[in-house]
């Protein structure tokens, strides 16, 4: 199975089956911390839901569309990240994150993408990273400042979640 050791306490392994279970109780014990940012959580109400979805980004990952992976820190499931998106055309990853609110504040997500980064460009050969965030969702886009991408502007109206309108913040990081 693949996975990369980031430290002694952080790993990210692909996500696959197994983890439906652990996932899906993070997720549901979350549900509300992500529903401020995250569209879907309507859409999973059982741990099949989420066995559904990995199976799909399993699938995804073997035509080299996507790159979806769950982080383990001291051994225990704490959020996901990934490709959400591989445009192999252009070589660029779009990159995507949640982790649960109680591992919020440990540089987990940071060391995650910073990992993600080695990947799309070692084993993908990207050339370009893409992190698009709600505007309002400053935990979200410190991620991107606090690694050094660059802010390229802001796309107006870009996502509803629920009721509400987010415009998107860009941000881009190049490979060499
Ligand atoms: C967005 C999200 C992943 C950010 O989580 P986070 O814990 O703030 O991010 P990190 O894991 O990188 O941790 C950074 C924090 O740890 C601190 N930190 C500690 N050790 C650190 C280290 N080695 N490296 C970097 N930061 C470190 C930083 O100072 C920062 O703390 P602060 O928020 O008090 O300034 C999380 O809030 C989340 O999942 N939100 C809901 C879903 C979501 O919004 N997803 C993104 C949609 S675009």
């Amino acid at each position: 199975m693949f996975y990369r050791k980031i430290s002694d306490s952080l790993e990210i392994r692909l996500s696959v089956p197994q983890f439906a279970e652990e996932l899906f109780k993070l997720t549901d014990r979350n549900r509300q911390f992500l529903k401020q940012w995250l569209p879907w959580l309507d859409y999973i109400e059982s741990a099949d839901d989420t066995r559904s979805f990995i199976n799909t980004q399993l699938l995804r990952f073997a035509k080299g569309e996507a790159l979806h992976i769950s982080i383990f820190y001291k051994d225990k499931l704490v959020g996901v990240a990934g490709l959400n998106e591989i445009d192999k055309v252009n070589s660029i990853g779009y990159l995507g994150y949640w982790l649960g609110e109680e591992h919020n504040g440990l540089g987990i997500m940071s060391q995650v993408v910073t990992e993600l980064i080695k990947v799309s460009a070692d084993y993908y050969k990207l050339q370009r990273i893409d992190i698009r965030c709600a505007t309002p969702n400053a935990k979200s886009r410190a991620i991107p400042e606090r690694l050094g991408f660059t802010h390229e502007g802001t796309l107006r109206r870009a996502e509803k979640v629920y009721d509400q309108w987010f415009d998107h913040e860009v941000y881009s990081h190049l490979i060499n």
